[in-house]
């Protein structure tokens, strides 16, 4: 009786006198604040330079840029419309409109399955907010460079133009038919959406493996339409589940089941998020490392824009399933959150090259861009903090 009570004592002193926890409200509105400020140092920096954006920095810590033609041209801009969301400060609107209007000229881009990624982040969120037909207009030009790259005997978009593969299609391309399923909800035209239902279809079919892992890269013959080969490309191997890889699935799966209402997709997005919830490699805090299958795990690198992204799908996928899984995601995202919330990842003011977050991997196995920030894990991050207010403010 008496070690009860002793341990009962114990755990309530334990508990009143350790530090207390922040409350989610409290460290998304403080996380967003001072990523306002971060961005505002990063839009300044590059203010007199219109045909450059933000890539990442190099050793010595000095911001590397990218043309708009670079992939990840958009994400900048897109952040920038979050925080003017967020806000509603009219400077962050100017920063924002100046940044998107970099990327114009890339709506004729017709070598690149990225364009969704790099119109539909800046332009697409700037016409959400503003309702500009002008964005509406570059979009719509934008959807129509995009659907140039499906091959109906594939059934899908090719990701690249290189010659190591005949038609390689990757898993990150589920990303870039979120601007044609608005494509065609906004002009009424529906070749879009079929593109992308055609897209979805034949990449569950092909692209994943029975724990619903996916591959990286699937190539296809076009004169069959057939599997050629399949590979990796940022991953550790070909067998490897690559982490983003994991992320762009999960979230593109989402993205096309809120599009169509097809429970298909959705149970392929739960099927997703089960391989990587219950993966022994996923630690503790839930940022995963570069490859679920890294050589060197527990010592390898951590992806924290692999861990922004799942965190921002898995609150979108929260409102779909039955309270059981919803409860798991959300937890899981709230985890996420917090740990891209802390000093270990998120960066203090004007350090980082004004980026927000740390430790993101692009592609390791090319030695690019390793443990550095990327604008993506930035985009991501503050789109799951805006989603996961919301989320609290809908309840
Ligand atoms: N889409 C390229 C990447 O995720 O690195």
């Amino acid at each position: 009786m008496n070690k009860i009570f002793f341990f009962v004592a114990v755990s309530v002193i334990a508990f009143s006198c350790g530090p207390k926890q922040e409350t989610m409200e409290a460290l998304i509105k403080d996380r967003l604040d001072k990523s306002v400020q971060q961005y505002e140092l990063m839009a300044a920096s590059l203010a007199d330079r219109p045909d450059k954006l933000p890539r990442t920095i190099d050793a010595e810590g000095k911001l590397l840029t990218t043309s708009s033609s670079g992939w990840v041209s958009g994400f900048v801009p897109g952040t920038l419309w979050y925080l003017y969301q967020y806000t509603g400060n009219p400077a962050l609107r100017a920063y924002a409109e100046n940044y998107t209007a970099r990327l114009e000229k890339e709506k004729y881009n017709r070598g690149t399955h990225d364009l969704g990624f790099m119109l539909y982040c800046s332009y697409g969120n700037g016409y959400r907010l503003t309702g500009d037909t002008a964005y509406r207009n570059i979009l719509l030009t934008g959807a129509e460079s995009l659907i140039s790259r499906f091959n109906p005997k594939t059934g899908c978009i090719r990701s690249w133009d290189n010659k190591k593969w005949q038609y390689p299609v990757i898993i990150d391309n589920m990303m870039n038919l979120e601007l044609l399923f608005w494509a065609s909800k906004t002009s009424g035209d529906l070749k879009y959406r079929d593109i992308c239902i055609s897209h979805a279809d034949t990449t569950v079919k092909n692209h994943f493996r029975p724990d619903f892992s996916s591959c990286h890269v699937v190539s296809y013959d076009t004169i069959t339409g057939k599997v050629d080969r399949k590979n990796t490309h940022q991953g550790y191997n070909d067998d490897s589940a690559w982490g983003r890889g994991q992320a762009w699935g999960l979230y593109g799966f989402t993205m096309t089941y809120r599009e169509t209402l097809n429970p298909k997709y959705l149970e392929q997005a739960k099927h997703i998020a089960g391989f990587i919830l219950n993966h022994p490699n996923l630690p503790a805090d839930r940022i995963p490392y570069w490859d679920f299958n890294a050589p060197d795990i527990p010592d390898a690198k951590r992806d924290a824009s692999a861990g922004a992204i799942i965190a921002s799908a898995l609150i979108e996928l929260s409102g779909y399933v039955d309270e059981t899984l919803s409860k798991t995601y959300l937890e899981t995202a709230e985890t996420q959150i917090r740990t891209l919330s802390s000093p270990e990842y998120f960066a203090e003011k004007g350090a980082n090259g004004n980026f927000i977050l740390k430790h993101s991997v692009g592609h390791l196995t090319g030695q690019s861009e390793v443990d550095v920030p990327l604008t993506y894990a930035d985009y991501y991050y503050i789109e799951a903090l805006l989603r996961y207010k919301n989320l609290k403010n809908d309840e």
